[in-house]
């Protein structure tokens, strides 16, 4: 899931594997290292976690000033370290992210020629490949750019060839690929973040695009093989401080500063003096469009969600939304005068950006809400909306969640406002009510941790959660349940109140908790009914409610949690923050490993 590259003027083992370390947050099951020496390809290799490679690496260091690394999220061959790239054939070694979708052909093809494979990834063919074209005399830049022209699918690659110690290739189609230039050393990389300590003048490879990089520079080469321009940019990631500070981990630091860069959010869409949204952009037509789609995964997703409630309520417009997986492959009629949004922390994800692709062929216009602007997602959009919440390391999303709530809020604001479904009055107290936040934020968040952590040292001990919402409280029931599952593994499921009798009514006993989602708004009564359909059942209700919703709950629950009454354009923000808070504890007490969670990944640049 990660890759890094030097061509050094000083030795490169260690400093590939600190790069990794900066790349730990995208997630990976196993991680490997090569350098040339002595004419030499050399590597390690471990399962698991960094700690494993850098112990092998104290038990045989390997020396030489030029190295590729990567770390691996499994996708053919399970991840141990047999499968665990760096990947070695006939003095070729390859790193790669992505899968090769034409691998099973192509491996048929080359045993059928005499090589024999190691592994059951799908990489090694790329490996083979190479060394094939190597025998039948090609030059190292020819063979790369045959074995370019054989492979189908997505990848970032980089390769080393034993005979040429002064040089990696490289190739991007799909996952991101940045070449960093230093001083004498040149570097590659997955993301800006893994080159930060070496240098912040950053190319970035777009799609098709392959490289070979020397110690002095660079040069860059499309499919066809012609020499093509890419910008050097100054990147903005050197200038985050990628660390902890005094949190226990990136999550829980994540958490805390939403009141921070949610007011950064809103200064880019607010206009504080005049109480109005700024009009973020003339590329979208939020006045024309017919209709808005909206398509992205995970806790994007349910951003979208959320955001589809609000562009129907305040912008009047027609809201088509789906999982980027689905949205994709739907066939959807799609009008080319409609607007499609696309929301993505990384700006990488590859169903997403495939989702994007699709609508872009059906001439819709084209936003993006990202957090990192330099993304291929933010790339290929006619819009780019910056959620900006900083580099977000946890693998499960917070701050990127409530920042992406924020933009959507301001947007669906704006879009009323060029729609005349907004008042002027109407927009200045939303606004009013938007910029309150950051500071109801912090309030919350000094105030609900003792109650959160004796809450959750409960859910620790249970099997299964059910969470409960109505409204703008649906899609964060499912946000709740989808963070508890991701972090601590306990299974849970995020349902519409109303759909409570239609199903899930019947796994109510004592042993599962019912989270119920409830600020005082006018859903409120409605899921009260549901709650009772729980306690009649004998189940045990956790209530997130604000100060009106529990003066007039009549309900005993297991525990209420009681936040500020708020309006409802930001109640959805505000109650992120305890079910943020309770899937992190609970983690927190089951032990696991909360930034990086088994089996996921933070980018996933894979279909
Ligand atoms: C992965 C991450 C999730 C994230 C989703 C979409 O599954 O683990 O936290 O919500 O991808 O990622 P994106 O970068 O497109 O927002």
């Amino acid at each position: 899931c990660g890759i890094v590259g030097i061509v050094g003027n000083q030795p490169v083992s260690e400093r590939l594997v600190d790069a990794l370390k900066r790349l730990e947050y995208r997630g990976y099951d196993s991680a490997g290292v090569a350098t040339i020496h002595a004419g030499a390809l050399e590597r390690r290799r471990a399962e698991g976690k960094l700690v494993n490679l850098e112990s092998r690496l104290r038990e045989e260091p390997l020396a030489g000033t030029i190295g590729i690394a990567h770390t691996r999220w499994a996708t053919h061959g399970a991840p141990t370290e047999r499968n665990a790239h760096p990947h070695f054939t006939d003095g070729v070694a390859v790193v790669h992210n992505g899968i090769i979708e034409n691998f099973s052909e192509l491996k048929d093809e080359l045993i059928a020629s005499g090589a024999k494979f190691e592994t059951q990834t799908d990489t090694e063919v790329v490996a083979h490949l190479l060394a094939k074209f190597r025998r039948d005399g090609l030059g190292r830049r020819e063979a790369m750019h045959a074995m370019l022209k054989r492979v189908t699918g997505a990848y970032a690659l980089a390769v080393l060839f034993q005979d040429d110690p002064s040089t990696i290739m490289a190739a991007r189609n799909g996952p991101p690929l940045a070449i960093g230039h230093g001083k004498g050393e040149m570097f590659l990389g997955s993301d800006a973040i893994a080159l930060s300590p070496f240098t912040n003048e950053i190319t970035y490879l777009v799609d098709g695009d392959w490289a070979v990089i020397g110690a002095n520079g660079a040069h860059i080469f499309d499919l066809a093989g012609n020499a093509v321009d890419r910008p050097r940019q100054i990147s903005m990631a050197a200038a985050y401080m990628i660390d902890k500070g005094n949190h226990r981990h990136f999550m829980e630091k994540e958490i805390y500063e939403q009141p921070e860069v949610i007011s950064h959010a809103l200064g880019h869409y607010i206009d504080f003096a005049e109480n109005r949204v700024k009009a973020p952009t003339d590329a979208i037509d939020f006045a024309g469009v017919p209709s808005l789609a909206i398509s992205a995964c995970g806790t994007a997703y349910l951003a979208g969600l959320v955001g589809k409630y609000w562009f129907e309520r305040y912008a009047r417009l027609p809201v088509e939304i789906d999982v980027a997986s689905e949205f994709r492959y739907r066939e959807i009629p799609l009008s080319p005068q409609s607007a499609a949004l696309f929301i993505s922390q990384s700006g990488e994800t590859a169903d997403t950006l495939a989702s994007l692709r699709y609508c872009k062929d059906h001439g819709l216009k084209i936003g993006a809400v990202v957090n990192t602007r330099e993304s291929t997602i933010a790339r290929e959009s006619d819009a780019v909306f910056p959620i900006l919440a900083g580099p977000e390391i946890g693998v499960a999303s917070t701050k990127a969640f409530t920042c992406q709530l924020a933009v959507l809020a301001a947007l669906s604001i704006g879009a009323g406002r060029a729609r005349g479904t907004v008042s002027a009055d109407e927009e200045q107290a939303l606004v009013r009510h938007l910029t309150e936040m950051p500071r109801i934020m912090g309030q919350v968040l000094n105030g609900i941790q003792p109650k959160i952590e004796m809450l959750s040292r409960e859910l620790s001990k249970c099997r299964d959660v059910l969470y409960l919402g109505r409204g703008t409280s649906f899609p964060l029931a499912m946000e709740g349940a989808l963070k508890l599952k991701e972090i601590s593994y306990i299974h849970a499921e995020g349902y519409a109140a109303g759909e409570l009798k239609h199903g899930p009514i019947a796994l109510i006993d004592e042993n599962m908790p019912v989270i119920v989602i409830a600020p005082h708004d006018r859903f409120y009564e409605k899921t009260v009914s549901n709650m009772q359909e729980v306690a009649a059942r004998g189940g045990r209700i956790i209530l997130i409610t604000d100060e009106k919703g529990a003066a007039a709950s009549k309900l005993e629950t297991m525990a209420t949690i009681v936040l500020p009454n708020v309006d409802e354009i930001i109640a959805p923000m505000i109650f992120s923050l305890p079910i943020q808070l309770l899937a992190y504890h609970t983690a927190v007490f089951m032990g696991t490993d909360v930034d990086q969670p088994r089996n996921l990944a933070k980018s996933v640049t894979v279909e």
